[in-house]
């Protein structure tokens, strides 16, 4: 059923926008997966039912479990059931998980995708670091769950057209905007399209916000400019050393534009990078062991 109070922001290419609207009606996700994205958000349902759909899905289960017991989420002891995985990740950040590696599921074969994801998982490994050390931005685990989805309006162009997006992958680096040339063959950015899916998924306002202005945290009209920032600032840092998918290594803006919303000084920005700079190893371990 459609929301009338949700505007979506429309691809000015017919043929994508017309892909688009069945990807809204029939989700890139199973039935099972599907009935739990609609109670997940119910307030009245228990922990335990979602628990109990999830373990009817050995295939979710273990993924869960796999993400709640990875390096990412350096907890002291090993979760062991379904529940403890849900009540250590939060419901939001599951639904984000899930969502995320489902739509990554059906392009994870295509050349680059693996690079995507670890993209994203080392945006959201910075994203976390980074909202602990500012204050009054974005929670970690916001962060982390933002920086886990910022690129997802990337993966409907790679169901669209594979072939086409793989020749243009593998052409790359060029120079330029990859949001350029996506509103030229799509009429639509991933960033553009990243906001509406999330809209469309009903994530919270700090999180959609966070990755529609990722590339234009100044852009951003909403109160959540400066968690757009710390966004755009670990894609960028990622970007800067090679965390970086098979596309272009345009940045957007100096490190500073976006240190300058976030009114952070640029000498606590260095720990950071040194962080990401030794977590490569895990960063490359993690992203195998759930993909
Ligand atoms: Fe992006
Ligand atoms: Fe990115």
């Amino acid at each position: 059923m459609k929301d009338k109070n949700i505007v979506l922001e429309p691809a000015n290419n017919p043929s994508f926008q017309t892909f688009l609207e069945t990807l809204s009606i029939l989700p890139a996700i199973s039935p099972l997966s599907n009935k739990l994205f609609t109670i997940i958000d119910d307030p009245n349902v228990s922990i335990s039912v979602i628990g109990g759909l999830i373990g009817e899905d050995p295939g979710l289960a273990s993924r869960l479990m796999t993400v709640a017991n990875s390096p990412f989420y350096p907890f002291s002891e090993k979760v062991s059931s379904i529940r403890g995985a849900l009540v250590r990740l939060g419901l939001v950040t599951v639904r984000g998980i899930l969502l995320t590696t489902s739509l990554f599921d059906r392009v994870k074969h295509q050349p680059g995708v693996f690079e995507l994801w670890k993209h994203s998982l080392g945006v959201s490994r910075v994203a976390k670091t980074l909202a602990n050390r500012t204050k009054d931005v974005m929670t970690s685990d916001e962060a982390a769950l933002a920086g886990l989805l910022h690129d997802i309006g990337k993966l409907p162009f790679l169901i669209f057209k594979p072939q086409r997006m793989e020749n243009i992958w593998k052409t790359g680096p060029r120079t330029g905007k990859d949001s350029d040339w996506e509103l030229e063959e799509f009429g639509l950015s991933h960033d553009q399209l990243g906001g509406r899916l999330l809209t469309q998924w009903k994530f919270p306002e700090i999180i959609r916000d966070s990755i529609r202005w990722h590339h234009q945290p100044d852009k951003c009209p909403s109160s959540s400019r400066r968690s757009a920032a710390l966004i755009g600032l670990s894609d960028t840092i990622c970007r800067g050393l090679g965390i970086a998918h098979a596309d272009f290594p345009y940045l957007d803006a100096p490190l500073g534009d976006f240190l300058d919303i976030l009114e952070i000084p640029g000498d606590e920005i260095i720990p950071v990078i040194q962080g990401v700079i030794s977590d490569r190893d895990m960063l490359e371990t993690a992203s195998r062991e759930i993909f």
